[in-house]
């Protein structure tokens, strides 16, 4: 029972936040004339000494040690004795203390992660700039659709990693509330002073109701949540480059750095960075699902149900983090193939534009559809490209397309007609990486 009821093997992960809370802790009760001058000069001597324990690994670690909280304690009263030890708890619950540990431990873990992610964000758009003049196919339903810029690609997915970025700071605002002197469930019975509490742990303000305070998991759940959907967009981008970087597409080489080879087949290289990146993505949403289930029917307030929280937080933020990292080393490494991108762009990709040339000689787009609906069916009938049709074949389905429908032909300029705001054309796509580096900020 005790190892199974046993959380120090992950939560000694948040030492030094303990370690923090419990100074703040002690620093206000001795505001409160709790604790003497001494007494808390002791204790914050001690304590700052167990922290150095931990971190040169000399912490010795208890068979009655519970938790990280427990663990601290006995060591802090083992330093300066059971008198002034003892005092360190008064009126403190270590209901608040995990919740407060977790939130300040996530805290600096999801700022980490925003810079990660701006810099993932800030790598396509820098390689959407340079290589902006490369075309490829785009695709819907996985067909060829038309002509874009890769740099639209790239920034489709910039555009929405950029989303995430800003809903991650709106999760970090609700992490970063106190809960400290909310005691078990009831409150603080010696007129502690929270806001100086919260201050000095550098929280954003106070959860103002202690019931929630320590029942509540919303902090754990957004993180879930947020960092589900950013795997679920990860997962489809590393996707697009799988297909984009197989031997049939060829539009995009790996790093060896970021591919193996097989043990059986010579010739492979598989995109596993990606795989991972894809497969990982379950595993975040495992986690999310599992903690929902985990609460739902918890009666409030603290349970001991809540400690299921910590190891599936840990390995998300592992996960997350890790998976910025991999997928910015991909992008920033991978080389592109635009011949292919290129070659792999077919004309019927254009029938649209004709319907487009017809619109502009006055005839209405349903009409123009049809007819350049025609045209195609004319080029399969015939075996040919569209772009192998002469110009009487094409006068003979409408006399309206003219000698100049021949302009409809030419990708680069098919896509730079797309020049409304959020279209493909060049100065469509540099309006978007503007709006990107403001979103980005100067982090
Ligand atoms: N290790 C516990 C957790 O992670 C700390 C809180 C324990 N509280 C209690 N009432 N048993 O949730």
């Amino acid at each position: 029972m005790e190892q199974y009821n046993a959380s120090l093997p992950y939560d000694r992960l948040f030492y030094a936040q303990d370690i923090a809370g419990s100074i703040a802790f002690a620093r206000a009760n001795f505001n409160n004339d709790i604790l003497t001058k001494d007494e808390f000069a002791a204790i914050e001597k001690g304590l700052n000494e167990v922290k150095q324990e931990w971190a040169e690994n000399r912490f010795e670690v208890k068979p009655n040690d519970e938790d990280i909280h427990t663990a601290n304690e006995r060591r802090l009263s083992e330093l300066v004795g059971k008198d002034i030890g003892g005092k360190l708890h008064t009126g403190r619950s270590r209901n608040e203390q995990i919740a407060t540990d977790m939130r300040l431990w996530l805290r600096e873990e999801l700022k980490g992660i925003e810079k990660l992610l701006n810099l993932l964000v800030k790598t396509a758009m820098q390689r959407a700039d340079a290589e902006i003049h490369v075309l490829m196919p785009g695709y819907t339903h996985l067909q060829k659709a038309q002509p874009v810029r890769w740099s639209h690609w790239l920034l489709s997915h910039a555009t929405s990693f950029s989303f995430e970025l800003e809903r991650l700071r709106e999760v970090i605002k609700r992490v970063n509330r106190s809960p400290l002197g909310c005691g078990a469930l009831a409150g603080n019975p010696f007129k502690i002073d929270r806001e100086a509490m919260a201050k000095e742990l550098g929280f954003d303000g106070l959860l103002y109701n202690s019931m929630n305070a320590v029942a509540d998991r919303d902090f754990v759940f957004e993180t879930l949540q947020w960092g589900s959907s950013f795997m679920m967009k990860i997962s489809r981008w590393a996707e697009d480059l799988i297909i984009y970087s197989s031997l049939e597409f060829g539009f995009v080489r790996l790093a060896d750095a970021y591919s193996t080879g097989s043990s059986l087949m010579p010739q492979k290289k598989n995109a596993d960075s990606l795989e991972l990146l894809r497969g990982k993505a379950g595993r975040a949403f495992g986690q999310m699902a599992g903690l929902f289930c985990t609460i739902k029917g918890l009666p409030t307030t603290y349970n001991k149900d809540l400690q299921e929280s910590v190891e599936p937080l840990i390995d998300h933020i592992k996960t997350v983090s890790d998976s910025i990292q991999i997928a910015t080393g991909v992008l920033s490494t991978l080389t592109i193939n635009p011949e292919k991108m290129l070659a792999a762009l077919a004309p019927e990709m254009l029938a649209t534009e004709f319907a487009d040339y017809l619109v502009r000689k006055g005839v209405p787009f349903r009409e123009g559809h049809h007819i350049s609906g025609r045209v195609v069916a004319l080029a399969e009938d015939q075996g040919v490209p569209m772009d192998k049709l002469s110009k009487e074949q094409l006068k003979g389905i409408d006399s309206r397309l003219g000698d100049d429908v021949v302009e409809c032909l030419d990708y680069e300029r098919a896509v730079e007609l797309k020049d409304a705001s959020g279209g493909t054309s060049k100065s469509a796509v540099k309006e978007q990486i503007k709006i990107l580096k403001e979103v980005l900020g100067d982090a």
